[in-house]
């Protein structure tokens, strides 16, 4: 019944965190490309910016844009804020429900740290308020500053998050704990500087003083942030489905690379909305980091030992199987295959197979299991009695073996 119950009520935070989703980025994918598309017109009212014509669900709408507000505040405003808060209040408890109560199989990894439960969460929302606190500080210092500057910084910011995160956590803990910082810094921009920003704008306008246009520069300054984290973003929380993706070495790396094509693509739909001719060549830089990230994540995953040589295949294979086989195969095979044989008049092991060593034993195994175990070919006219139950035994190393090299 419990399980029952944590099925559905996942599910259903899950249903609402991606319904919540879709409409704050289906919204502020509309603002975006209804912003770029804005056209001057000589005839519009005063103080607007634009204008824009669209035709949906069998209406026209005539949208005009008011920089930094109309002369006169309408009556009634629709605010686009609770679509964002709504997704990160699911999806953080989705993050408590799944990643926190389930520390132990979702973030803590006792390998590289063995954190408990407690530890991983706190070591978690630090994180998040963290990657907040010094995104914002970037961001603010640098408001006047060079944008690259600013984006580099805030780039490099998320990498090294990233980076840690792998060495402390999970690699699926450290995928999702960027995800929700990077979530965490578009919201916060909305809740923490858009919209107050705009309170501020309306409460000027409705005190009859001009507005400070900083406010409108920030914001917009953020929501050019939140357009291109959008992708990413998206990416890094469906990914946990994926364990060839985010679950290798090199996983912080990719998210890193896709950081900058989930920025081409939005790039690319950014310019193709202002009516420009898009740049298709945004495909190139797309395609080569997408093979990057391919290589990396073939390169990160578990190297499993090569066997290179018969040394370290003995090391690997069950010591029982070793022993019980080198036993029969010493006490049935060695008197004739020997350096220096005992039976009578044998100078040499026959066809020089010597059956002494385990590293003997193992060199001549496919060659042992057709002459004993496949056939009854040795011990010639079954001399030194070899047992089926011993052919058996054989059989077991030589299965060992191959599975090894095989593998
Ligand atoms: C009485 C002596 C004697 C004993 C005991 C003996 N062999 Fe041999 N073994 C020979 C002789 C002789 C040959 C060469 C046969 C030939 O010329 O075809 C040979 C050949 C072989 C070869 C090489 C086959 C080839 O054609 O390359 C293998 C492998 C081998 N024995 C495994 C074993 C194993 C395993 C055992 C124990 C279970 C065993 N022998 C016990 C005498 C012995």
């Amino acid at each position: 019944m419990i399980f029952l119950f944590q099925e559905w009520t996942e599910l259903i935070l899950r249903w609402f965190h991606v319904i919540a989703g879709i409409a704050w980025i289906g919204s502020s994918f509309y603002f975006i490309a209804l912003d770029l598309s804005l056209k001057q017109n000589k005839n519009l009212p005063d103080k607007s910016h634009g204008e824009a014509w669209q035709v949906h669900g069998g209406g026209f709408y005539h949208l005009v844009k008011y920089l930094v507000a109309p002369s006169k505040l309408p009556s009634e405003l629709t605010w686009f804020k609770w679509e964002a808060y709504a997704t990160w209040v699911s999806g953080f408890a989705l993050l408590a429900l799944i990643y926190y109560a389930g520390a132990e199989l979702y973030m803590i990894d006792i390998v590289k740290y063995d954190l408990e439960k407690y530890e991983a969460v706190i070591i978690s929302i630090l994180g998040i308020v963290f990657g907040w606190v010094i995104y914002d500080l970037v961001c603010r210092i640098s408001l006047k500053t060079n944008i690259y500057i600013l984006i580099s910084s805030i780039f490099i910011l998320i990498t090294v998050m990233s980076w840690i995160y792998s060495e402390i956590f999970s690699y699926r803990g450290a995928f999702m704990q960027i995800g929700t910082v990077l979530g965490t810094i578009m919201v916060a921009n909305v809740l923490m500087i858009i919209i107050p920003g705009q309170k501020k704008v309306v409460a000027s306008l409705i005190a009859n003083e001009t507005p400070d246009p900083i406010h409108g520069a920030v914001a917009k300054q953020r929501s050019l942030h939140n357009n291109y984290l959008t992708l990413p973003v998206i990416f890094i929380m469906i990914s946990n489905h994926y364990p060839l993706i985010y679950a290798t070495k090199y996983s912080w790396i990719i998210i890193s690379i896709i950081l900058i094509i989930g920025a081409l693509i939005r790039h690319f739909f950014n310019i193709k909305h202002t009516g420009a001719k898009p740049p298709y060549w945004i495909c190139f830089p797309i395609i080569i980091l997408a093979s990057v990230i391919f290589y990396i994540s073939y390169l990160g995953k578990p190297q499993l030992t090569k066997i290179k040589n018969t040394a370290s295949l003995i090391k690997l294979i069950p010591k029982e199987t070793l022993v019980s086989a080198k036993e029969i195969i010493v006490s049935k095979c060695s008197m004739c295959h020997a350096r220096e044989p005992l039976w009578e008049n044998m100078k040499n092991a026959p066809k020089l197979v010597n059956l002494e060593t385990s590293t003997d034993i193992i060199n001549n195994i496919q060659s042992i299991h057709k002459q004993s175990v496949l056939s009854y070919a040795m011990p010639p006219g079954n001399i030194s009695f070899l047992e089926d139950n011993e052919r058996n035994l054989i059989n077991q190393l030589y299965l060992s073996v191959h599975h090894l090299k095989n593998k």
